[in-house]
């Protein structure tokens, strides 16, 4: 019975129980329903009880309540679901062609509804309960909903006590509902399913490396980008402009990580459109003027997106191509999830002043059989982002940049965050398909595996910690760059040389051929705005006996942070591990910083005059 503001007496609304106020649905009406955890599960459960409605074609994005009704086959002669998003519970049904998958933009939905392209009889909504003003909140599933009601013939509303207030656009006024049907129940509720710890904690320190404080975040729907969050708890200052809010924000929120207090577009509130979870994110968010719930039109549209600065969307795929095409909503011939907003958020990080965009994905299938990484796409594969669209794809093996590459550098930087097992089938399918000349460099495959374990990081003097890794055939751009950053000075006093130009065939003397055993250069790694640079390279490499030639090159900005001794701690590791006994150097004896480098960890070297320079043997294990 009605337990709120008495509004039954108004001339429109009629405050009425479930049964009641769905007998009013005509026999072939389309029926919207409320989304996600927002669906007014009690008058869901009305409606198919009442037998005498029939034909209803509906309408909904994310949806649960009906699954159980799914072995049903009366219910399915009844009732025709049509789906934007296929959720889990759903891609058995929709598989077997029990329901029907409308791929759409969310952001579009309204668009439908308002264009009548998919016109509504009905629209069933879930509310909290009506102000002394009559305004009630749509709560936790404003995204397409709000559109939904305005364009409905027939409004019903659940009024749920147990529906959060949330501020945005998602309040209506009672006299634009037909009828009210009190009914107290708890929302549905969507928790994290279980990740692989190891590989998530692996891909976010990668996606850390790409977020700097201050950045605005969307999290893309699925478990991996919302796992990511706790590993941003360093950061300081973040937004959130996106579409779903879950229990995965809480932590960052309530530790203040997340102050939306830096965004430069609607700051001091987290954007979003709708939120799934659990009771204490729902209370989190009730009457909280720091949320703002937008309509899926405003928030997801990419030309509101890209008004954020430093905006970066964070979201998954089932499997990316060697050319960085993405599969979102689709594996084998089982549809899964949706196009969603993904390609919207991507675009406006595009648009976004310092924006830039993150597909995370485990470089595998969960049993290890298959890579995500693949040569091509599945047959029947759904593309979510083009390839002109991808930037940053991450896996537990790296981070692969894409946007601005070509086919070929996009081979390479993918296969290398490829899981090693399928390394070299990825190369040598793109050889196949001609992603691979003869005269560029294929990756070595044996090689990049072994070279898997140098991955490290080192904490500077100045506090920062930069990411240390062995340099690639995809570091040519950066190590180019990082050549022609460099003075004159340093430049000589690194080769002996005046050397004015960085030569395609000097960058592959460093590859091509290359037995990373043998020779082995380590790059200290910086990120500006995501784009790699490289703050300093050391090199050893092997020439017949068994002391190596060791070189090394730090940044005239990064000096005397301790670079070049975590560098050589780290070469002198792999040498000895690929049996050297020790390093030979050459200094010029002003060099002092070199020396003294050497000196500290070899206090036993032997150095030698020879034309002006300083030789120097360095025995390990001393
Ligand atoms: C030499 C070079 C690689 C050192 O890199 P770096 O990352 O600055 O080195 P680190 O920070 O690890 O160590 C530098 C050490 O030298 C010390 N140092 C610096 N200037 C010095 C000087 N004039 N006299 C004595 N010690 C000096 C620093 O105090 C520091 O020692 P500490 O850690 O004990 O305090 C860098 O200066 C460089 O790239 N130079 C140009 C290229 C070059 O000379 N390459 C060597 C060719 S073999």
């Amino acid at each position: 019975m009605p337990n709120g503001p008495d509004f039954s007496r108004s001339d429109k609304v009629k405050v009425v129980t479930a049964d009641a106020a769905v007998a009013n649905i005509k026999n072939g009406s389309r029926v919207f329903i409320g989304s996600g955890c927002g669906e007014p599960q009690h008058l869901i459960h009305a409606m198919v009880k009442d037998a005498t409605i029939q034909d209803i074609m509906v309408f909904q994005m994310l949806s649960f309540t009906l699954d159980q009704y799914l072995k049903d086959t009366d219910f399915l002669e009844r009732f025709a679901l049509k789906l934007f998003f296929v959720s889990i519970p759903m891609q058995e049904a929709a598989f077997e062609g029990k329901i029907d998958y409308i791929p759409a933009y969310l952001s579009e939905i309204p668009h439908f509804f308002r264009s009548n392209q998919i016109g509504l009889d009905v629209a069933l909504i879930q509310i909290s309960p009506p102000d002394q003003f009559g305004f009630a909140s749509l709560g936790i599933s404003v995204d397409v909903t709000r559109e939904a009601v305005r364009n409905a013939k027939l409004v019903i509303a659940q009024v749920n006590p147990r529906m959060p207030t949330t501020y945005g656009d998602g309040f209506i006024h009672v006299k634009n509902v037909d009828f009210l049907v009190y009914f107290e129940e708890e929302l549905g509720e969507h928790g994290p399913e279980a990740q692989d710890p190891e590989i998530t904690r692996r891909i976010a320190r990668y996606v850390s490396e790409l977020v700097d404080d201050g950045s605005t975040l969307q999290v893309g729907y699925g478990q991996l980008p919302y796992s990511v969050l706790p590993f941003l708890d360093n950061k300081k200052d973040l937004g959130v402009h996106t579409h779903m809010i879950t229990d995965a924000f809480l932590p960052l929120l309530k530790n203040g990580v997340i102050t939306n207090s830096v965004k430069n577009y609607m700051p001091d509130r987290a954007v979003a459109t709708f939120c799934m979870g659990s009771r204490e994110i729902y209370d989190y968010i009730d009457k909280n003027p720091s949320f703002y719930f937008g309509t899926a039109d405003f928030v997801n549209n990419p030309g509101i997106v890209g008004q954020n600065d430093n905006f970066i969307s964070i979201s998954s795929a089932l499997e990316v191509d060697l050319t960085g095409q993405v599969c979102s909503d689709k594996v084998d011939r089982m549809f899964f999830s949706g196009t969603g907003d993904q390609t919207n958020f991507i675009r406006g990080a595009a648009l976004s002043r310092g924006g830039l965009s993150i597909i995370v994905l485990p470089s595998t299938s969960e049993d290890g059989t298959a890579s995500r990484i693949v040569a091509t796409l599945g047959e029947g594969a759904g593309l979510a982002t083009l390839r002109a669209d991808v930037n940053f794809v991450v896996t537990e093996y790296g981070i692969a940049q894409l946007q601005g590459k070509s086919i070929y550098q996009r081979v390479v930087e993918l296969a290398q965050i490829a899981h090693p097992d399928f390394r070299a089938s990825l190369i040598a399918s793109a050889k196949r398909y001609r992603y691979i000349f003869a005269d560029q460099l294929p990756p070595p495959a044996k090689d990049l595996i072994f070279i898997e374990e140098y991955k490290s990081r080192v904490h500077l003097k100045n506090n920062k910690v930069m990411a240390v890794q062995p340099l690639l055939p995809s570091d040519e751009i950066a190590f180019r760059n990082f050549f022609y950053s460099l003075k004159k000075e340093t430049v000589s006093l690194r080769f002996f040389a005046d050397i004015k130009t960085f030569s395609r065939k000097m960058a592959q003397s460093h590859w091509a051929q290359l037995d990373y055993r043998k020779n082995i250069s380590l790059i200290g790694v910086v990120r500006n705005k995501g784009n790699k640079e490289i703050a300093a390279i050391g090199t050893y490499s092997g020439c017949g006996n068994r002391r190596a030639e060791v070189a090394f090159v730090v940044h005239d900005d990064f000096h005397n942070l301790g670079i070049a001794g975590f560098l050589l701690e780290m070469l002198e590791k792999i040498a000895a591990d690929n049996g050297f006994k020790g390093f030979r150097a050459t200094v010029l004896p002003e060099n002092k910083s070199m020396l003294h480098v050497f000196n500290r960890r070899y206090p036993d070297a032997k150095q030698h005059m020879r034309g002006g320079e300083i030789e120097m043997v360095m025995d390990f294990g001393q």
